[in-house]
Order: C-alpha cells, then structure tokens, then sequence
C-alpha cells in the first residue's frame, strides 16, 4: 500500500513538472524569435515567403472593393510626401476610397523632416521602426521610440524629426469641433496604457487617444492569443482604418474571408460586416483607427 501510494506520489509529480515544462517551453520558444527581431518589425519585413510570392507574375493579395480594401505590403508605393524632407511616403487609405481620413506610413531616411498637415486637420503618429523626435510650441521635444505614439490638434504647430532611418504610420482627418471641447496635444507610449473591459469579448483592448468628447476619433491596440476571435459580427456606422503589427488570421469584410498577416492594412467602411479570428501560432496585435464622439449625422 504505501509502495503504491508512493509511486502513484512520484507519477502525480513527473506529470505535474512535464506538464510545467510543456507549458513553459512553448512561450519560451516564441520570446526567443520576438526577441530576435525588433518589435514590430514584421511590419515592413513581411513573413510569408515575401520572395517566392514576389516572384510570381501579377501576384498580390490586395483587393479594393466599394465598402472594404486590404492593401498588403507588396502593394504599397512610396513617393515624395507634399512639404515632408528627405521621407518617402505611401498613403494607403485615403478619401478617394469613401473614408473621411488619410492612413500613410513615412519612412524617414538620415536629416528628414516632416510638413505640416492641412488647415484644421489633426495628425496621430505610431513608430514603427526606429525614433523619431517631436517638437512642438514653445519648443518642447520628445523623443520616440517604437510602439510610441503623438497626437497634434488642429493647426497646432509641431516638427517630426529623424538622424536616422525611422518608419511611422500616420493618420489625419478634418477635425469635427465640438463647441467648448478642445483636444490637446500629447506624446505617450502603448505599454503604458491600461487594458480596458470588453465585455463580452476575449481580446485585450487599449486606447491610445483620451475617450473625452474632445477628440473624434481614437486609436485601439487589440490583442489576441491564437484561436481568438471576435465574439460580436460587427456591423456598426463608424469607419476604420486598421493595420496589422503581428501575427497572422483571417479577416471576414463582407461576404469573403481574407487570410491576413502583419504589415497588412485594411479599410473598413460604415456598415461593411466584419469579423476577425487569429490564427497561426503567435498572438495577433493590430492597431486600428475608429471615428468616436460625434453624431454620424
Ligand atoms: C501616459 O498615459 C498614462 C495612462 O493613460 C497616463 O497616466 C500618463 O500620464 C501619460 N503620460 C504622459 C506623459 O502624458
């Protein structure tokens, strides 16, 4: 009896330490890979065989559509950005396409320097590779590294600069007043912003802008683990602007279903239904512009 105790004992241990080391070697295995690369980095440096795909004439996984688009890295065209210095842009979203913003991403090469946006428009930045320095009014500048973020209101006076290759997307739109409600600047970092409840949802939500009737429109960093998907088939009146930093699902815009992977950028349109599940075996984490705040009317 007590031999029998015992071994039973040692079985319950062994199961307990391999189940331990099965559930830690798996995690381990994926830091190791992320630490590797820089974070983000699978944006401009796309995953999925990118060479062989190239390669094959006529090839791409962009489709642009009346109420949706993914625009996947093979895709995007770089040019001159009106006013900007030594960067090369690709606007990727922009009101041709239905949409009341402009999505682009800036590549900033060594001494470059940004222009100003238009009259009344306001301006998000996201660093993606490399920093960036921001000045604003009476000359205070920030430093920015990845997974860091500025906001500009309207007609506020700022510079965003780089002595080094940097990469950021950026979003402008005509800002919608609201009498007495005016949005400030600010510079802040993803890490530092707290998870916020999702009721009825798994994935892990953060919001990058203030959800203060002053701004009208807000930026979300949506996490999920693989196999997580998006409970509600959303169907709703605001627009998005979305762009995938890491991991890899599929995306329901529509009637069709899309295989997608980070560096892909999707539009969304007012009332186009939509539905995400990550897949793959890396967490998926995307960014995603959403009109807030004011009357569609
Ligand atoms: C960054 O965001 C956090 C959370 O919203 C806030 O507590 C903090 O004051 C912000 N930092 C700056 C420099 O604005």
């Amino acid at each position: 009896m007590p031999t029998i105790f015992l071994l039973f004992l040692i079985s319950g241990v062994f199961r307990y330490s391999s189940a331990e080391q099965g559930f830690c070697s798996a995690p381990s295995a994926l830091n190791t890979e992320s630490k590797s690369k820089p974070l983000y980095s699978k944006v401009y440096e796309s995953t999925l065989s990118p060479l062989d795909l190239q390669n094959l004439p006529g090839f791409t996984r962009s489709v642009y559509k009346r109420d949706h688009a993914l625009i996947s890295p093979e895709s995007h065209v770089y040019g001159p950005l009106p006013e900007w210095i030594n960067t090369l842009g690709s606007y990727v979203i922009s009101p041709e396409m239905g949409s009341h913003f402009v999505m682009y991403l800036a590549k900033l090469k060594e001494n470059s320097r940004s222009g100003l946006p238009l009259h009344d428009v306001e301006r998000f930045i996201f660093v993606l590779h490399g920093a960036v320095t921001v000045t604003g009014a009476h000359s205070v500048s920030h430093v920015l590294k990845v997974d860091s973020y500025a906001y500009f209101p309207p007609n506020f006076e700022h510079s965003i600069e780089s002595d080094a290759p940097a990469i950021i997307v950026i979003f402008e739109r005509r800002h919608a007043q609201l009498a007495n409600h005016v949005p400030e600047p600010l510079v802040n970092s993803t890490d530092k912003q707290p998870l916020l409840e999702t009721p009825g949802e798994v994935f892990e939500l953060r919001k990058l802008l203030p959800s203060s009737l002053a701004y009208d429109f807000n930026i979300h960093i949506m996490d999920f683990q693989p196999g997580e998907f998006l409970n509600v088939k959303e169907v709703h009146y605001n627009q998005h602007g979305l762009l995938l930093l890491e991991g890899e699902g599929i995306y329901r815009l529509g009637g069709s279903w899309y295989p997608v992977q980070a560096g892909d950028v999707i539009w969304m349109a007012p009332f186009v239904p939509q539905w995400y599940a990550a897949l793959g075996k890396t967490p998926t984490r995307y960014l995603l512009y959403k009109d807030v705040n004011r009357s569609p009317l």
